[in-house]
This record gives structure tokens, sequence and C-alpha cells, in this order.
């Protein structure tokens, strides 16, 4: 009905103002139905006034997906790079993320404390979040694993909390980073122990049990010749993405007034991204190194 009282108002246009104006008046009114109320039962997700908001993802049954796709053990770079690209997909496509933070099958995306993105409605957030995240992960599955086929789709799960303060924010990235240490310090004893000393994955967590780190740093060490502190800090830390400049290359064609066919040359030209480092983030040495990151306005 709203639709072909639009196309009159159009017809209208050409005769009065008068009749255009009963024509909008009438749509006003047409638009609201007996059914309107329905909005009502919509549950009010509005964020908490200048609290920051994370969005956190996870892999959905990702230990089943690492085995079908033949992900190396315990870590696949092309898999955490690929996470990393949908990140920056994530960061690039849409509004006001200041800073990511990813490690294994998730990934943690802070959006700016003062943000009014679609008023800052936690569904909104969490569902624009995972979709662009898990459409990234398909479309450039190929990039990644170019002999793997992807097998089936993948999915993610995600969620939405607020924190209050700076300080509960660090926590909360300090946490999952400490995640990523206590992981995978013990996946990598844990798969030298199968894969090198041929134990199985019942005698490997057996040898383990009551372990601390320092017990596993020296298993590490004595048996496989291995220093925890030198494996890829990739694996160690995770991925931070933050917005730096960086200087891209272009290729641009540059038409001169005397000639006929353009000339292609490549042009410098500096874009703010998001950059990956693999850096530790709980220490205070990264938060001053980066003050933007927490700035009140940012
Ligand atoms: P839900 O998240 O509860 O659905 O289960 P999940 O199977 O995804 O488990 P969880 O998220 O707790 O852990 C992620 C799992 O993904 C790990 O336990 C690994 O099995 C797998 N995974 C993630 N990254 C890698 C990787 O680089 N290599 C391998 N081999 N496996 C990985
Ligand atoms: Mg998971």
């Amino acid at each position: 009905m709203w639709g072909a009282c639009k196309v009159k108002v159009h017809d209208s246009l050409a005769t009065t103002s008068i009749t255009l104006r009963r024509y909008l008046r009438l749509g006003a009114t047409m638009a609201k139905s007996k059914f309107e109320y329905v909005r009502d039962f919509e549950a009010d997700d509005t964020c908490l006034a200048h609290c920051w908001v994370v969005v956190r993802l996870d892999g959905r049954n990702f230990h089943r997906f690492a085995e079908k796709h033949n992900f190396a053990k315990p870590n696949d770079s092309r898999a955490l790079q690929l996470m990393t690209k949908c990140a920056q997909t994530v960061m690039e496509e849409l509004e006001d993320i200041v800073i990511a933070y990813g490690q294994s099958d998730e990934y943690s995306f802070v959006f700016k404390r003062k943000t009014n993105w679609f008023k800052r409605r936690a569904s909104k957030f969490m569902t624009h979040v995972a979709s662009q995240f898990a459409s990234s992960y398909v479309f450039y599955w190929r990039d990644y694993f170019e002999d793997q086929p992807l097998l089936y789709p993948p999915g993610f799960d995600g969620r939405v909390v607020v924190y209050p303060s700076n300080q509960t924010l660090k926590d909360y990235l300090s946490w999952r980073q400490a995640d990523c240490h206590i992981n995978n310090l013990y996946n990598t004893v844990f798969w030298a122990l199968i894969q090198q000393s041929g134990l199985t994955p019942v005698q490997a967590q057996g040898r383990l049990q009551g372990t601390l780190a320092a017990d596993k740093n020296e298993i590490l060490f004595s048996e496989f010749n291995i220093n925890y502190n030198n494996e890829p800090l990739m694996y160690r830390k995770g991925t931070v993405l933050i917005w730096q400049k960086v200087d891209e290359v272009i290729t641009k064609e540059i038409k001169l007034p005397t000639e006929m066919e353009g000339k292609k040359m490549a042009v410098t030209r500096a874009r703010t991204k998001p950059v990956p480092l693999h850096c530790d983030i709980i220490g205070d040495a990264f938060w001053k190194e980066h003050p933007e990151i927490l700035d009140e306005d940012s």
C-alpha cells in the first residue's frame, strides 16, 4: 500500500503542493498498521553509555574444523593469518573499532567508548562483526589454504561485554593474552611429547598433569632442545591490530597533456590501516607507546 502511495506522490508533484501534502499525510498514517505494537516486544539492548564495547567471536567447534582441514599442530600459521585478515576486514568495513586482539579461533574487537554506531545496540554490533568475519573467512580462504579445499562452512559465536573503565578493558585484553600464553605453552609441550617422543595423547596428558609453567619450560628445553622464548611471537602473544599510518604503493595511470596514452606509474600514498603486532599488551609499555587507543575521545 505504501509503495503505491509513493508512486502517487510522484505523480502529484506535477500537480499541486496541497495534493502532495495530503498524500504524504496519508502515507504516514498508512505506515502504522495495527500490527505495529509488536515492536514493543523488542528488548532494549543499548550498551551502557561511555563504556568500552567488546565483541568477542569464537570459532564453532574448531577442534573438528582444524582436524578436517589438516591444520598444523599446535599452531597453523595459515589459519592464524586468515583469522587476522578477517579481523582487518571487520575493522575496515565496520565503524569505530579502535583495537582488536586474536589468538587461536577467537578475536575480540573493541569499539570506542563514545561510539554511537547503530545507537550502541549490542545485537547490531555482534551480528555485524560475526557475519562480516564469517563471510571474510570463506572469501579469503583460498588465499591462505591454496592446496586445502574448504570442506564445509565455518561458524562463529559472538558475545558483547561492556567494560566501564580503561583498567577493566586492559585487564580484559590481558586475560585473553594470558590465556593465549597458557594454552600455547601447554600445547607446545603436549604436541612435542606426541610428535617427537611418540607418546599417545592420554600419556602426554598424564605427563603434564600438575606441572607448572617452569616444569613445562624445562621439559621443552631438556627433552626437545626448545627454548620456549624463541618460539614465534605470533604463537606466544597472539595478534594485536591497531590503526597505523602505512605507505601504500599503488599503480596509477598518469596522462601528460602531450601524450596520447597514459603511463603506468607507481605512486606512494599514506593510508591508515589495521596493522598486526605480536607484542605484549599486559605490561604498561604498549599502552604508553600508543596512548591514543585509550584516549577519552578516541
Ligand atoms: P567451541 O568454541 O566450544 O565451539 O569449541 P572449539 O572446538 O572451537 O574449542 P575452543 O574454541 O575452546 O578451542 C579452539 C580449538 O580450535 C582448539 O582447541 C584447537 O583444537 C583448534 N585450533 C585453533 N587454532 C588451531 C591451530 O592453529 N592448529 C590446530 N591444529 N588447531 C587449532
Ligand atoms: Mg571455538
